[in-house]
């Protein structure tokens, strides 16, 4: 098998806490690709590339952390999952209980999940329970719910999340050998730039965490939470991270930070990879991107920016949000040539 078809927990079983015996439930995710990105690297001189996370299985990189939270719930008898979810961690959570053959669970905020992940939650069979509140509540009332009732809790507070996702922060090791100088990463509920930062450690490396979040959902900038999150960028749409502590470890510790850039950045961000580079992601990932092209790379050469989820999850603010215009035409031939070779 070549890497890309093993499972993550087997590519990096001495990292984990899974042993041999153990039956683990995997869609093939991880050994995601990194690509060089020239138009980027170009505008802020340095070599930029981007993990491309949206290649995982259901499109975005919560399956690292869900192949290890669903295995293990499995391993310890558990029946049913459940989460809060601003809906990438609900459509993983959702295929993973599918294939485990378990039921799951998951709240959303009304009307503030992308469709693409709906449609996905939904065909998984899981049952979606849409909250008249925000994310925060939602997360709130599953952890009250799991504290009394046998259903396993699969947001990132659960440490099986945090040990599977920070197997990226391996493969970014590996692929660049130990050379990476600073990562660029988008912040939601710090589950993902803790994880990194563990696996970075774990492999001795110390690159700089530079973590995204949206100005209107930015309660790490802020230094308190956010009451009410808005933003473009629904996936990152928290008020106040459940890793929060965490996620300020690690960037004091790599002499990073945590700063905040616009919908208006996001959106920009979002346009000129799909346009420029050829890569689709969801808003929310073009947060790292949006914060390289604010912010520069401050001397550093090597960089990486991690496109967490793809852009098929949204289609919504996709048709919303570019120049493209669809040409209605009928079916001749001098319309046609029109259509195609006229102005625009
Ligand atoms: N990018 C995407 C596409 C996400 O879906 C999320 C989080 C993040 C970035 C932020 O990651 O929370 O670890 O800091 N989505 C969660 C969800 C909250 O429910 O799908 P984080």
């Amino acid at each position: 098998m070549t890497k890309s078809h093993v499972p993550l927990i087997e590519r990096y079983r001495d990292h984990l806490p899974f042993a041999p015996e153990d039956q683990i439930v995997s869609l093939q995710e991880g050994s995601t690709p990194l690509l060089l990105a020239p138009v980027l690297s170009g505008m802020v001189g340095a070599t930029v590339r981007l993990k491309l996370e949206g290649a995982n299985p259901t499109g975005s990189f919560k399956d690292r952390g869900m192949t290890c939270a669903v295995s293990a719930a499995v391993r310890e008898g558990a029946k049913a999952v459940i989460c809060a979810s601003t809906g990438n961690t609900a459509a993983s959570a959702a295929a993973y209980a599918a294939r485990a053959g378990i039921t799951c669970a998951v709240i959303v905020p009304e009307g503030k999940i992308a469709q693409g992940k709906m449609a996905q939650t939904l065909m998984h069979g899981a049952r979606v329970i849409s909250l008249a509140g925000n994310f925060d509540q939602a997360l709130t009332l599953v952890r009250e719910l799991t504290d009394t009732h046998p259903i396993v809790l699969v947001n990132s507070v659960n440490e099986f999340r945090i040990e599977g996702q920070k197997t990226a922060a391996f493969e970014l090791h590996e692929d660049l050998h130990g050379e990476l100088e600073a990562l660029y990463i988008p912040v939601g509920n710090a589950g993902n730039i803790t994880a990194y930062w563990r696996g970075f450690r774990e492999m001795g490396a110390s690159p700089r965490m530079l973590g995204f979040q949206a100005e209107g959902a930015a309660p790490l900038v802020l230094g308190h939470p956010v009451e009410h999150p808005e933003t473009v960028a629904s996936a990152i749409r928290i008020g106040n991270p459940v890793r929060w502590e965490d996620a300020m470890a690690a960037t004091t510790e790599s002499r990073g930070a945590i700063r905040a850039v616009s919908d208006a950045e996001i959106l920009a961000a979002y346009r000129l990879l799909a346009s420029k580079e050829g890569i689709f992601c969801e808003p929310a990932s073009t947060a790292s991107v949006a914060g390289l092209l604010k912010y520069g790379t401050d001397g550093a050469s090597q960089v990486v920016c991690v496109l967490t989820g793809r852009g098929l999850k949204d289609p919504e603010t996709a048709i919303a949000n570019n120049d493209g215009k669809v040409i209605q035409c009928v079916a001749e031939r001098g319309p046609i040539e029109e259509a195609v070779l006229g102005d625009p």
